[in-house]
């Protein structure tokens, strides 16, 4: 399913609204952080960069929209006792969580799996597998508490055609299409919607390290798709559940 890049956004749309994302210092993540904070929404920004958060939190404050929350950790080396931690936070400052949307992620290499690098499939699969579950895991119960909750997870065109030589990337989005798609099944009772996002390319560095000789001008900014993400956390997409939707450009 498409989910058009030109939603409009109207101030105070999230207001009241909790969203974690993962990532939120660059990229994406960023451009999200930002156009959910103008939609009103407390965005609990993780990252393991403190410096890049505290700049993006900086812009954020400076465009005179919802102050948000620094949430600093590193997914490769986090343990289920960082995930309790973090789910005691969330629910000590807010009480809930409307909005949980796995962002963060690495490229791994470009590589036929008959040579590909031990220690680099595990770090793919730690950080854009293991994490989001863990992470989906303990925050189950703070989206329970939310009447209306939202768990998406950035995927790609190649976590649903397989492509040669994408590796531990490729594997580790067809491994977040089926988390999904499960959870969707399991929570379908529940307020809690679950669906995967292929943004398509965005101008971002993973997509320079995937793609280093391509003009990046030709690639649309992260600025320009965020709004799609306004739309997918507000009450509005409420009926989209186990899809598996596309950014329109
Ligand atoms: N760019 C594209 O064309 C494209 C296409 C399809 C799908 N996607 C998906 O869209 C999502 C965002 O991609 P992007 O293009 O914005 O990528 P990006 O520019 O490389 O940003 C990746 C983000 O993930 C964070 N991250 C990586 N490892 C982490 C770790 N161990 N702990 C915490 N955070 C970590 C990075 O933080 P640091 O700054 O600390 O590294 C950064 O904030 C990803 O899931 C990606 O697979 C992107």
């Amino acid at each position: 399913m498409k989910i058009s890049t030109n939603y409009p956004i109207t101030q105070g749309e999230l207001e009241g609204r909790v969203v974690l994302v993962t990532g939120a210092n660059r990229g994406f993540g960023r451009a999200m952080t930002l156009d959910l904070a103008k939609a009103g929404a407390s965005v609990i920004m993780l990252g393991r960069d403190l410096g890049s958060l505290e700049t993006t939190y900086d812009e954020v404050v400076d465009a005179g929209f919802k102050e948000p929350i620094l949430y600093p950790l590193d997914l490769e080396g986090a343990t289920p006792e960082h995930y309790q931690q973090l789910q005691a936070d969330v629910l000590d400052s807010f009480g809930k969580l409307d909005g949980l949307i796995h962002n963060a992620g690495i490229i791994g290499t470009m590589m036929p799996i008959e040579q590909y690098d031990l220690k680099l499939w595990y770090s793919t699969m730690q950080i854009n597998v293991n994490a989001p579950f863990m992470l989906t895991q303990c925050l189950i119960p703070a989206l329970n508490k939310s009447a209306d909750g939202r768990i998406l997870f950035l995927s790609s065109s190649v976590g649903r055609d397989a492509r040669a030589y994408w590796g531990a990337y490729g594997v580790s989005k067809f491994a977040i299409e089926g988390l999904s798609k499960t959870l969707s099944e399991e929570l379908e009772k529940t307020n809690i919607k679950t669906n995967t996002l292929d943004p398509g390319r965005i101008r971002t560095k993973m997509r320079q390290i995937a793609y280093p000789a391509e003009n990046v001008e030709n690639n649309p900014t992260p600025e320009s798709l965020a709004p799609a993400i306004v739309y997918l956390m507000s009450e509005k997409s409420k009926p989209l559940n186990g899809e598996q939707l596309t950014l329109e450009s």
